[in-house]
């Protein structure tokens, strides 16, 4: 089995087993960047597959480890841990640590096209499944804070993190539903 496949598996393994998120967050959020990041790597045949893959099962490894500290930098840090088991090559080790330090577009945005590509993909699986009811239904917000949040993260995700406008035209029905149920009062 190629190693991006093992990863995977391992990775699943890993939300089914400390499943303090519950398995939707690979079923659903996780297979979902992977389907939205082969729809880019499709209309974009340049990109690095490899790191963009590997960027795919990696990128949220902070909120799967339930490991405090900044979403970005502790990700980072467990995926070049993955990586090193793994035997990867310390050129793919930093393409993929800088990728992930940049995903959520807070600080650093992403520069290369395999760096738009693993943010463009993590914001489009936002509008597919059950996401925005997932976040409400875990109860840490009260209503109006999950309004504010929801209409922050939709803003950050349409205008920050998509990188491609034929990307934000696949999901644009979406977006403005949403925008438009979060702001019903
Ligand atoms: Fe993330
Ligand atoms: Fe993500």
């Amino acid at each position: 089995m190629k190693n991006t496949k093992k990863i995977k598996q391992q990775i699943k393994d890993e939300v089914y087993n400390f499943n303090h998120i519950g398995s939707w967050f690979f079923d659903e959020h996780l297979l979902g960047v992977e389907e939205n990041a082969n729809f880019l790597l499709e209309n974009l045949p340049e990109a690095n597959k490899e790191i963009v893959v590997l960027g795919v099962w990696l990128h949220d490894l902070q909120r799967i480890r339930g490991i405090k500290g900044d979403h970005q930098k502790v990700g980072a840090q467990e995926a070049e841990k993955v990586l090193n088991e793994y035997g990867y090559k310390q050129d793919v080790i930093e393409k993929v640590k800088k990728m992930i330090l940049c995903h959520s577009c807070e600080g650093v945005m992403p520069k290369t096209l395999e760096e738009k590509i693993l943010a463009s993909a993590d914001a489009m699986s936002h509008y597919y499944n059950d996401f925005y009811i997932r976040i409400a239904t875990l109860g840490q917000r009260n209503l109006e804070e999950f309004r504010e949040w929801a209409m922050e993260k939709l803003e950050r995700d349409y205008n920050k993190k998509i990188a491609f406008a034929f990307a934000k035209e696949k999901i644009k029905s979406n977006h403005d539903i949403l925008v438009n149920l979060f702001n019903m009062k």
